[in-house]
């Protein structure tokens, strides 16, 4: 068996500047994984994007990684578009979907295709849904998180493989309480992804 094929393969969905893919990619990529169980390492495979415009496209680019972009405007209908993402991600035979800021509701067809996680950046299952940072950071929350979590069918809603929390401070702006959120979450997605495919 070669080492590429020893891999397990990942790709990965996202739809705006792919900051999450970006620290994955990094922290992942063709990386052995030492003590892993189950893996020699993780290959990212593709890149897949329903957003012609997202800056993730470059960021993926950059660290060679092939950017696939299917245009949700170009489809008829969510179900018309579903079918293509699901033919199209199954070209690349991944192990696991990674949804990392993908903005597009998938039907159960996708989600009885593949195995896939998303990060949310909340302690779900509060403040599920688009808003979550601005809803943590406006709520009482004395705790507040970021969760990775299976992709079903209900949104931000499947079960949690890994959080963390912190503690908010009296301090925080919306934005350095974001600032917060995107660090932890550029930590704990690729620590996720490594449990669920090596450990
Ligand atoms: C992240 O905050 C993630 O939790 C949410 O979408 C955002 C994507 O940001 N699902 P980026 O594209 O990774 O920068």
């Amino acid at each position: 068996m070669s080492e590429q094929s020893a891999m397990k393969k990942v790709v990965i969905l996202f739809s705006g500047e792919g900051h999450n893919m970006e620290a994955i990619i990094k922290k992942l990529h063709k990386k052995v994984q030492e003590g892993a169980k189950n893996c020699h390492g993780i290959a990212i495979v593709a890149a897949v994007t329903n957003n012609p415009d997202a800056g993730g496209i470059k960021r993926a680019q950059t660290l060679d990684v092939p950017v696939a972009v299917l245009d949700h405007k170009a489809f008829e209908s969510r179900e018309s578009f579903d079918r293509e993402l699901i033919s199209c991600v199954k070209s690349y035979h991944p192990d696991l979907v990674v949804m990392a800021g993908f903005m597009r509701i998938v039907g159960p067809q996708f989600t009885q295709t593949f195995r896939a996680v998303n990060i949310h950046p909340s302690l779900l299952p509060r403040h599920k849904g688009a808003k979550a940072i601005e809803q943590s950071f406006q709520s009482g929350d004395r705790v507040c998180g970021v969760s990775v979590h299976h992709v079903t069918e209900e949104l931000d809603s499947g079960a949690i493989i890994l959080q963390e929390s912190f503690e908010r401070s009296g301090e925080d702006t919306l934005e350095s309480f974001t600032a917060k959120i995107k660090s932890i979450e550029h930590e704990i997605y690729a620590k996720a992804i490594k449990k669920l495919l090596c450990d």
